[in-house]
């Protein structure tokens, strides 16, 4: 059984269908990409994944139960958790407050220790900086905090929107490098939506390609880069 299926799901803002029809699964320990240029739905499919947004249309079998009717929090306790697009930190709020808002489904003391523990190990420079307000770091040290947050909750499926989004190069691959640790070390599934296709590719295990909020293409990560129609869309090739 897959850990997730996307059956057919729909998303729509008053008469805009923002998603439409979409359909993909997730295995145990994937890192599953979700490419596409502005406007294509991949947020939305994130947001309906997680609650934020109802679901029109369509399942979202997590571990086999259907979750596209619960809340966000309680699909945060079953295992789920978005870093969203655009961050959306509290700026002045610590560092240390920020992670800590990610965990409220995580029961004991020692446990949200072990969690900050973990994210510390992952990002120094999180820990570094976590007496410091948020809104005082740098565009990726605050993706680090956001990726963090996320972490707190303690998924089994991590989401991430645009983790690469406006930030310096050199700490777009540093990202990049923590995005593979979770997956391969604590064996978390990931699911990847970025602009920077070629990076997400790279990363991912399988992809799928999203137009006008349907997917277009769907096929391994590497298979997507080689792919004519995917490297004149995205890769600019
Ligand atoms: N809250 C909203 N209300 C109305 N329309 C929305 C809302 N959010 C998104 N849309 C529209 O839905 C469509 C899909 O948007 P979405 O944010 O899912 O795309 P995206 O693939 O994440 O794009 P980007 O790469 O720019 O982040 C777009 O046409 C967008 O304008
Ligand atoms: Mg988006």
């Amino acid at each position: 059984m897959p850990m997730l299926e996307v059956q057919n799901l729909n998303v729509r803002y008053g008469q805009l269908e923002a998603v439409r029809g979409v359909s993909f699964n997730v295995e145990q320990g994937e890192i599953v990409a979700l490419v596409g240029s502005n406007g294509a739905g991949k947020s939305s499919t994130l947001k309906a994944l997680i609650g934020l947004e109802p679901v029109a249309g369509g399942r979202i079998l997590f571990e086999g139960r259907d979750i596209a009717r619960l809340g966000s929090a309680a699909r945060v306790s079953a295992g789920l958790s978005l870093s969203p697009e655009g961050r959306r930190l509290f700026g002045r709020m610590t560092v240390l407050d920020n992670l800590m808002a990610g965990a409220h489904t995580v029961g004991s003391r020692a446990n949200v220790r072990a969690r900050l523990d973990e994210i510390y190990a992952l990002f120094p420079r999180v820990q570094e900086r976590r007496a410091q307000l948020a809104g005082s770091l740098s565009g990726g040290e605050q993706q680090m905090v956001a990726i963090g947050r996320a972490m707190m909750a303690q998924p089994r499926l991590l989401m991430l929107d645009e983790p690469s989004l406006g930030i310096a190069p050199k700490i777009v691959a540093e990202i990049a490098g923590a995005i593979q640790r979770i997956n391969r070390e604590s064996g978390i599934a990931i699911v990847l939506v970025e602009q920077n296709a070629r990076l997400a590719l790279r990363l991912a295990h399988q992809a799928h390609a999203f137009e006008h909020g349907q997917v277009v293409r769907s096929g391994k990560g590497e298979d997507l880069l080689a792919d004519p129609f995917v490297q004149k869309a995205y890769l600019g090739v």
